[in-house]
């Protein structure tokens, strides 16, 4: 789904720039060009920034500790 209607940026490439190494919605807004324009779109960009971040975490917790979730 196109997030940024201006810079053509889809929620893909969000989640993608972020798996490459963007760690923040600023770096994300950098890297992408995403709501620099109208800014219409910076919103749903912060929340799609903030959702990506949040998986990524919640996959990282469980490999880090394996071994608390498979003990229960
Ligand atoms: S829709 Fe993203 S800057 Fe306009």
């Amino acid at each position: 789904m196109y997030v940024c209607l201006c810079q053509g940026v889809t929620d893909g490439q969000i989640r993608e720039a972020i798996m490459e190494g963007c760690c923040s919605y600023r770096e994300v807004r950098e890297t992408l060009g995403v709501a620099s324009k109208c800014g219409k779109c910076a919103c749903l960009a912060k929340e799609v920034v903030r959702e990506t971040l949040t998986e990524l975490q919640t996959t990282q917790a469980a490999l880090a500790y394996p071994a608390e979730f498979s003990a229960a």
